[in-house]
């Protein structure tokens, strides 16, 4: 077992771009963090570009990927390899994946960096899968009674078999709006919001087009409020934020384009309810078996002055204008301070402490 705590110098891994829809906000959050890990002298940082087809560069070209902010062009892309590791991969001491999405930040990563029998930042190959996996997730909150959304989970052939039948069943559960989405993905892609029997059945003919387990909520009209988690057994809840948007719904283009949604930290909430997010944060987390960080985030219906979670991300997103690290900011953890946290709680994590 490599003692890595001991060295002086720590050879990082930075993995980044990947298979996902979120490739270039990964290249976004990884720029960021290479320069606060460059910021220590312990640290040697070697990047590691996934391209969108997932084959894995060498530090050579990946850093020149990180130097332009931008993935590579066709002609430099390899294409047709099997999946192989580059050599660099050996000479590494711990892992720091900057990936979202499917094939990053679902577990199956994880896995690898798991059987490479080395620290990685994050969470693990569970609350990975789980927090991707919406069935998944919401099925093990309602289970630690965290309060969410009415919902109705299907598959592809299910609906298939008995459109009538789930049609009539879901108006009667859930009523109209409701929001149909893959089980698996995320930024929004997929995702619809709906209001009559035609636009559910085409919200699910689209939806199970990206992934055959569906899942379909009761719309609510309500704050998006979102809450940093950081730590490993005992984690740490930030202050809150607050996502404000005037597009229908947080969509992706709503999500990804400039100036289409604002980040307020704090968001102005009453004492209470700050708290009990902290806490129904924290709960989440530890839920799913957390560890690193995660943001968690909710609705809060204030008509009622009901709070409902949505979801947990387990690599939020973490670029310089982010809300994970704005959170922590706000909350007295600068970006640097914040990397180098997340390598310790690695270190210790991989140690059993
Ligand atoms: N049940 C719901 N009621 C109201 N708005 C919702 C509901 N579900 C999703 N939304 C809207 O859609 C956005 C994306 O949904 P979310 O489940 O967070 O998907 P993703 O994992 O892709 O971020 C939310 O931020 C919110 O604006
Ligand atoms: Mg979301």
């Amino acid at each position: 077992m490599t003692v890595v705590s001991d060295k002086t110098s720590l050879n990082i891994g930075l993995l980044f771009g990947g298979q996902s829809g979120e490739h270039d906000v990964s290249i976004t959050s990884a720029r960021a963090i290479a320069s606060a890990l460059s910021q220590n002298s312990r640290y040697q940082v070697q990047p590691f570009y996934i391209q969108r087809d997932g084959t894995w560069r060498s530090p050579n070209i990946s850093q020149q990927v990180l130097s332009c902010g931008k993935s590579l062009p066709d002609s430099e892309l390899l294409t047709g390899a099997a999946f192989f590791l580059p050599a660099e991969v050996q000479q590494i001491d711990l892992w720091f994946p900057v990936l979202h999405g499917p094939n990053g930040e679902d577990g199956t990563v994880q896995g690898l960096l798991q059987l490479m029998h080395k620290p990685y930042v994050g969470n693990g190959v569970l609350a990975s899968s789980v927090g991707m996996d919406k069935i998944a997730m919401k099925a093990i909150f309602a289970n630690a009674g965290l309060p969410q959304v009415k919902y109705v989970a299907l598959n592809r052939w299910q609906w298939q078999q008995e459109q009538q039948e789930w049609s009539e069943h879901i108006e009667v559960t859930l009523g109209y709006p409701c929001f149909v989405k893959p089980s698996n993905l995320g930024s929004s892609v997929g995702i619809s919001k709906v209001r009559d029997r035609q636009q559910l059945q085409e919200a699910i003919a689209s939806a199970t087009s990206y992934d055959p387990r569906i899942i379909i909520e009761q719309g609510v009209i309500a704050r998006e409020i979102e809450c940093a988690v950081l730590g490993n057994e005992q984690p740490q809840a930030s202050a809150i934020g607050e996502i404000t948007f005037n597009s229908d719904f947080y969509d992706y283009e709503t999500k990804y384009t400039a100036g289409m949604a604002n980040l307020i930290i704090p968001s102005q909430l009453p004492d209470h309810v700050v708290q009990a997010v902290q806490a129904m944060a924290v709960k989440a987390f530890q839920t799913v078996g957390g560890s690193g960080l995660a943001r968690v985030d909710f609705f809060y219906v204030e008509t009622t002055g009901t709070v409902l979670i949505n979801e947990i991300n387990t690599f939020p997103g973490f670029t310089a204008l982010s809300m994970y690290p704005k959170l922590w900011e706000y909350s007295g953890i600068p970006f640097t301070e914040l990397c180098d946290r997340l390598v310790d709680l690695a270190i210790k994590k991989y140690h059993g402490n």
